[in-house]
């Protein structure tokens, strides 16, 4: 495909996209939907072949917040830099579909997935200051952001306008006297002030989801709290999509629409938040609900016996069976389905939850 054609291709991708989100309008009810199908992501290295997310699924709809958890190591960040096209090449593999609205990004060209991926997507990270350059005004990186946006877009913004549309912008995350702020360098603003600049540069290409990843870990609990309340707003007020990364089942309870609980690379268990804390499944869950310090009463959080295993090198079936106080022999020998516990859309990987007929069929 020559360079022309290729543009041409590429556009008519995003074009197609954009002319339906014009026809309904981000308020305008479900538009936009992001579906990891079997997601896969292996790496390839001396020691062998580490398969770190193994055939992950998982729903992203519009105006939803998700949390996604799980102990360090089980590969959030790599299921999220898997959608967003960050892993390194060729030590990463990824296999599966990641489809939005039924366009699979991982069948388009490069190009055109990052057109796509410019256009719908962005994250934040868990280290405002490390993500920002400390040699520019903050003015300075939002400009030349906007000034790009701007240009994919085929606009070509006056100084006066990027001025007027980075306030805005720090104004949407609440920062008080904006112009003070595109003055000022990053190393000037407390850590708090710079997450919420992150989220304004994130928000500069108007995405439809933000990827979170840990946004508020490296932040007091009073400002964690702010910042939370941000990422929900963009949700309930701008219809916008969050994907919110976090070990922590705390943040996760006070913010997300549903809850994705990750273990070994594999999605586990998946809820509604109420029905996740009320009824929680599958029993690494059970485990970690149970290492939550309680604020009432005797204060003993109770661990998960084990660690988790060597990707190399991985359990067979359940990865979860040698830490599993339930583990049966089919867990050993046949890896579980998800498995939809009643009809709000709670499903759970796990063989305790599997009728026979279930059992049956895997063992085909
Ligand atoms: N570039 C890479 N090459 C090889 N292995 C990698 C690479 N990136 C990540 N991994 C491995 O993939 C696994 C999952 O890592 P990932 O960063 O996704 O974990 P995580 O759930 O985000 O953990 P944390 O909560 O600590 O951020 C880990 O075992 C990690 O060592
Ligand atoms: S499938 Fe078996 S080993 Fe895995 S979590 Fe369920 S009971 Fe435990
Ligand atoms: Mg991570």
């Amino acid at each position: 495909m020559d360079g022309t054609a290729m543009d041409a291709r590429t556009r008519s991708v995003t074009v197609a996209l954009e002319q339906r989100e014009g026809r309904q309008g981000r308020e305008g009810g479900a538009q936009h939907t992001l579906r990891f199908d079997d997601l896969s992501v292996t790496f390839q290295s001396g020691e062998g072949t580490a398969r770190v997310v193994d055939r992950a699924t998982l729903e992203v709809r519009q105006g939803e917040l998700i949390g996604i958890v799980g102990e360090t190591g089980c590969g959030k960040s790599v299921l999220m830099r898997a959608l967003l096209d960050l892993l390194p090449r060729p030590a990463a593999r990824v296999a599966g579909r990641i489809e939005f609205d039924g366009t699979d990004l991982l069948r388009l060209t490069p190009r055109e997935r990052r057109r796509l991926t410019l256009r719908y997507f962005n994250m934040v990270f868990q280290d405002p200051v490390g993500s920002l350059n400390p040699f520019f005004t903050i003015g300075n990186q939002m400009r030349e952001v906007l000034t790009q946006a701007g240009r994919r877009n085929g606009q070509r913004l006056s100084r006066a306008r990027i001025q007027q549309r980075a306030v805005e912008l720090l104004r949407t995350v609440r920062l008080d006297d904006p112009e003070r702020v595109l003055r000022s360098y990053s190393f000037q603003l407390s850590g708090g002030m710079n997450q919420r600049v992150s989220i304004a540069l994130a928000l500069s290409v108007d995405p439809w989801l933000i990827v979170a990843d840990e946004p508020t870990t490296a932040l007091d609990v009073t400002v964690q709290a702010e910042i939370l309340s941000l990422f929900d707003a963009l949700v309930r007020e701008q219809g916008r999509s969050v994907l919110l990364i976090t070990h922590s089942l705390g943040v996760v309870r006070q913010v997300a629409d549903r809850v994705a609980v990750m273990y070994a690379g594999v999605v586990v268990e998946e809820a509604s938040t109420p029905d996740l804390f009320a009824s929680p499944l599958h029993p690494y869950t059970v485990g970690l609900l149970a290492c939550v310090p309680r604020l009432t009463g005797q204060a003993v959080a109770k661990g998960i016996p084990g660690t988790l295993p060597d990707y190399t090198a991985p359990p067979t079936a359940c990865r979860f069976h040698p830490r599993c106080p339930h583990a049966m022999p089919i867990c050993r020998e046949t890896r579980p389905p998800a498995i939809a516990v009643g009809d709000g859309g709670h499903r759970v990987a796990c063989w305790l939850y599997g009728d026979e007929r279930a059992r049956a069929e895997a063992t085909v």
